[in-house]
């Protein structure tokens, strides 16, 4: 068999058998097929698409490069939430302690922010003392006692994806349906869950910037699962405006605990209460939304969920007495104001815009290497289809070094579009494929 054969297939559109692609896939893991050559490979997926048989031979090819996971010891029906990343995207922070007081675990890979989205490692890093799990038996232990096991990403799982993600990178190979659907399954699929829900943000802060693109995503996942023998079920979700009001990581922290007081943003809360009620129906729970809404709000209301965001965050190393106590978060120095500098009715907000404002300041990284600053932010006080009068006040920056606090603010005052007519208030989720 020869490397370059399996190009021109792919190349003509024929179909590649399950032989080809494990010899594609093994010899570049180990490291005898050159990147000019994946490279030419990925360029013609990105053309010529895989079939399904294709695509479920190259995704299972992924995820047996490495570790598989399986948690025969943890004793509950697992969800596996995975978002595709966002603007203010604080979802699991909120959904973990909900699922677990509902009896249920979160068992998950967790990952870093990069660009102008947020990761979830950065937003409980802010916590003083907090650590990740980084072995399975760290995190069954912790999952044990709070129904929460969050892990980074190790090199050891799904070790080719990594390798053909930074390929992908620097070859314009990045937004092709399949090279995505394989990239994240993979990974999915490599961590034993009951249900996988993925949640896949579409507009302007989001990766998918169409609804057709994403529903194709979606329809392609959901196929490799039901290949691999795993329910995997989609929520379609609005990233034309940050997610709540918070951006950064310390204060996105802050605002997955005041939700779990009560203080639901509608947004945020749309999209918890819509992926929990999934995972509900999934275990055989309820039949409809408004039975798991009325289990939702009795583990909000009598406080239980926000007890075990305390243990989890306890158990992982940090003091729970954050959740009383947000002076235990780091806080920025400074704080600048800005004010709107026309009236009316907020018609969009640019969602990657306001990613790249907060990450200027710090709260992200613009490369992989970059530290983050927990402790800075934006929180904005206006969404989309809010009425916004001249001069009054429409975010905040919190800031430690002013070098590019003017930029951030400009880029703020730039992402809010007004308009003079009524707007209506957008869905948070616009689709649910199951
Ligand atoms: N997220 C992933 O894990 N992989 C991709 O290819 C794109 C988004």
């Amino acid at each position: 068999m020869r490397i370059v054969d399996i190009i021109q297939k792919k190349r003509d559109n024929e179909k590649l058998s399950d032989k080809e692609l494990e010899f594609l896939l093994n010899e570049y893991l180990a490291g005898n097929v050159p990147d000019y050559q994946m490279s030419a490979f990925l360029m013609a997926v990105y053309f010529n698409d895989m079939t399904q048989e294709e695509l479920l031979k190259f995704t299972m090819l992924m995820r047996d490069s490495g570790d598989v996971i399986k948690f025969d010891e943890i004793n509950r029906f697992l969800v596996d939430k995975h978002s595709t990343g966002g603007v203010g995207d604080k979802v699991t922070a909120v959904l973990s302690p909900i699922l677990s007081a509902l009896g249920m675990g979160n068992v998950k890979l967790s990952g870093k922010g990069l660009g102008h989205t947020g990761g979830t490692i950065d937003k409980f890093e802010s916590i003083k003392g907090f650590k990740f799990s980084t072995t399975k038996e760290e995190l069954i232990k912790i999952a044990n006692k709070t129904g929460i096991g969050l892990m980074g990403y190790s090199d050891n799982i799904v070790p080719l994806d990594k390798k053909l993600y930074s390929l992908r990178d620097v070859t314009a190979t990045v937004p092709s349906i399949p090279l995505i659907a394989s990239s994240i399954m993979s990974k999915k699929l490599a961590i034993h869950s009951d249900v996988i829900i993925l949640d896949v943000k579409v507009g302007d802060g989001a990766f998918m910037k169409d609804l057709g693109q994403a529903k194709k995503l979606a329809e392609r996942m959901i196929e490799i699962g039901k290949g691999a023998g795993k329910k995997v079920k989609v929520v379609l979700s609005n990233m034309d405006e940050p997610l709540g009001h918070s951006i950064g990581n310390a204060n996105e922290i802050i605002e997955a605990i005041e939700f779990l007081k009560g203080n639901c943003v509608d947004d945020l809360k749309e999209v918890v209460y819509t992926i929990v009620s999934l995972a509900l129906k999934e275990k055989g729970e309820v039949r409809d939304f408004n039975e798991a809404k009325s289990k939702i709000d009795e583990v909000i209301n009598n406080g239980s969920a926000l007890k075990i965001l305390g243990e989890f965050i306890e158990a992982s190393g940090g003091n729970k007495e954050l959740v009383n106590n947000y002076d235990l978060l780091p806080k920025a120095k400074s704080v600048m104001e800005v004010f709107s500098e026309n009236d009316g009715y907020v018609k969009k907000i640019k969602t990657e815009e306001i990613g790249k404002a907060a990450m200027i300041i710090g709260a992200g990284r613009a490369k992989k290497e970059d530290e983050v600053d927990h402790a800075v932010g934006i929180n904005i006080f206006r969404k989309v289809g809010e009425k916004v009068g001249k001069n009054e006040k429409i975010a905040e920056i919190y800031y430690n070094n002013d070098k590019n606090v003017q930029e951030s603010r400009n880029m703020i005052l730039d992402a809010f579009v007004l308009t003079k007519e009524e707007v209506e208030k957008p869905k948070a989720i616009l689709e649910i494929i199951e």
